[in-house]
């Protein structure tokens, strides 16, 4: 927008605009047009996988508004969208192409999960010309800006929109080193990028493709497998994204080495061990229960609670609630916390002991 844009980010324009923010007036003239905020409109809909009796995958392709100001492969966005009119729901998925620049199309692709709203909604309902509201790009499951000469990629199921990302990346810049690429899918008919990962295993492009199926006899990810396929494995720079059997079993192998680099899609299973014990309260609705060591958000859902969230790992602050006594473990970075009167963010908040949270 150049000039205009400067001066629709101004304070004076912001000051005439107030309370409603000058992107308000924008998105009725044009849903394209915004000073600050970022929108996309989808542009293509495309199913990667559809095997009947199972959860489709589609990859959306975004036309950012000129806001956007790019990506590194592997970040991720929030992506909120007003499902049949309800109130506007946010969820997180993450960038599955090359990495972008201002104004770049994009692209995101998720499973519809038969249970969830936003995904589902996005693979079955979302047609080309409809506008989402973005964030910008989050996260620092990226490439280091010097590419090592070796990298490992390991993924399973949608999981391998990040290292995808990183990969089409690299080939991109046509990255002279190698390329190992572990993904372990249900089945054949499963794999999500099958004809672009087949076109790399045939043309090579430096790039080892290891497409595995474990349900169909395949090997499970251990040491002796990488052993056998990755000489030097341990020493290679990995990230990995995938879910937590895949996770657990990779965190096995490697230990605690510092080339191993995880994004979750979903909070790490809780080994909860002593920990799980005493009662959680959920003040403001009157309920409680015995702490099952899980996350309050989750303890809340079994009780039959819905209390708000997004992203549901920390990121998007959504499910804020105040937690009036007890200790509680961040099951991501595993500290925890006793203080009173605290903000917590349930999603990644599990309970150790008895614990009063407002929900
Ligand atoms: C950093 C990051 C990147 C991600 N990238 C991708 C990606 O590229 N592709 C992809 O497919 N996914 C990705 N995800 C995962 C995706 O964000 C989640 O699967 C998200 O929950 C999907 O939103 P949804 O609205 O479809 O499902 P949601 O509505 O969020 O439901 C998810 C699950 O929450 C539970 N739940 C919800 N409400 C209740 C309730 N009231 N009671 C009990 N249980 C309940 C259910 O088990 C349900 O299956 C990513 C997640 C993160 C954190
Ligand atoms: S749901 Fe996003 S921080 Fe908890």
């Amino acid at each position: 927008m150049g000039i205009a844009g400067a001066l629709l980010r101004s304070k004076a324009v912001a000051a005439l605009a107030s309370p409603h923010g000058v992107d308000r007036y924008l998105e009725l003239v044009n849903p394209m047009w915004a000073a600050e905020e970022v929108r996309a409109r989808i542009v293509d809909v495309h199913r990667e996988v559809d095997v009947p009796g199972h959860p489709p995958v589609a990859t959306l392709t975004l036309q950012p508004t000129s806001t956007w100001r790019g990506h590194r492969a592997g970040q991720h966005v929030q992506v909120g969208v007003e499902v049949e009119g309800a109130r506007r729901t946010t969820r997180v998925f993450t960038i599955s192409s090359n990495d972008s620049r201002p104004g770049d199309r994009f692209q995101i692709t998720m499973r519809a999960n038969p249970d969830g709203v936003v995904s589902k909604w996005l693979v079955e309902k979302a047609q080309v010309g409809t506008v989402l509201h973005l964030s910008q790009a989050l996260g620092e499951f990226v490439l280091p800006d010097r590419v090592p000469e070796h990298v490992v990629f390991i993924s399973g199921g949608s999981g391998i929109t990040p290292v995808m990302s990183m990969m089409r990346s690299l080939h991109r810049r046509t990255h002279r080193g190698r390329i190992t690429f572990i993904h372990y899918a249900q089945s054949p008919e499963h794999q999500i990028f099958a004809e672009e990962l087949d076109e790399i295993c045939r043309s090579g492009f430096g790039t080892d493709v290891h497409l595995l199926h474990p349900e169909l006899g395949d090997p499970a990810l251990s040491p002796a497998w990488l052993e056998r396929h990755v000489p030097g494995w341990q020493d290679l720079p990995t990230w990995a994204c995938g879910p937590a059997p895949l996770i657990e079993a990779v965190q096995g192998a490697y230990g605690d080495s510092p080339e191993l680099r995880i994004e979750w899609f979903k909070p790490p299973r809780v080994a909860t061990g002593d920990a799980a014990e005493g009662e959680v309260v959920f003040s403001r609705s009157g309920v409680q229960g015995e702490n099952t060591g899980a996350s309050l958000l989750e303890q809340a859902e079994a009780l039959g609670l819905a209390p708000e969230f997004g992203c549901r790992m920390g990121i998007c602050f959504s499910c804020t609630a105040r937690k009036s006594e007890g200790t509680v473990r961040n099951v991501l970075t595993g500290e925890t916390s006793s203080l009173p009167d605290e903000d917590i963010r349930v999603c990644v908040s599990s309970p150790v002991g008895d614990c009063v949270v407002d929900v």
